[in-house]
């Protein structure tokens, strides 16, 4: 996976020590941080949130990245793949904008490039673990091609598993091989 992918709004890179305040603003703020165990305390939880994050990109190439607006380099979300319930070669796509700036389409964006980028690295499957009750993320996955495939109960409820492929790769008619 590439280490910058801009488009005419968006900047996505990987997070990096020095990114831990800005993050910790996301990860504590109530209305923002609802996935997991919930908001953040501490600023140390986010540090080793981001470590986490650098020593996964240096053992599997999976990125995780912030989501700035191009133009004023806010810090606008997270976005990336990881390991998580489906493993290193299949893995997941998340995604998180701050209350303050959802709306727009961003996580829509992110999750599309993120997915876009894991299938360009060849890997085969990404998935997205969603609980049935969040609805806009449920709608995010669906818009970026993403199908239902099963439900399953954990502790914390219903999760539902969706999953996309690699689009297909059309061959032009003069690549196919000429006979003689
Ligand atoms: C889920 C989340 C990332 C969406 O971010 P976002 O940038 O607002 O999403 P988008 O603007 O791309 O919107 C995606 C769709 O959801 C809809 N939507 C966005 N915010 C909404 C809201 N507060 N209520 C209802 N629908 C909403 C949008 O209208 C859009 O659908 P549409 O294209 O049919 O109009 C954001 O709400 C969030 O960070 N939530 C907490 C973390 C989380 O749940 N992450 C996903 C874990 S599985």
């Amino acid at each position: 996976m590439r280490p910058l992918i801009t488009t005419s709004r968006l900047d996505l890179r990987p997070f990096r020590s020095g990114d831990a305040d800005e993050l910790h603003e996301v990860f504590a703020d109530p209305l923002t941080h609802l996935i997991g165990d919930g908001p953040f305390t501490s600023i140390d939880q986010t540090r080793s949130w981001i470590q986490r994050r650098v020593e996964l990109e240096r053992n599997t190439g999976l990125l995780w990245y912030a989501v700035r607006e191009l133009s004023a380099s806010r810090l606008l979300g997270n976005c990336g793949l990881f390991a998580g319930r489906t493993g290193i070669t299949e893995p997941e796509n998340g995604y998180e904008i701050r209350h303050a700036f959802q709306g727009h389409g961003y996580a829509t964006e992110a999750a599309h490039l993120v997915l876009r980028e894991g299938f360009a690295a060849g890997l085969p499957r990404i998935w997205a673990t969603i609980r049935p009750h969040n609805t806009t993320s449920l709608r995010i996955a669906t818009k970026i091609g993403m199908s239902e495939q099963y439900t399953t109960v954990d502790q914390k409820g219903s999760l539902t598993f969706l999953a996309s492929t690699p689009p297909l790769t059309h061959h032009r008619c003069n690549d196919a091989p000429t006979a003689g």
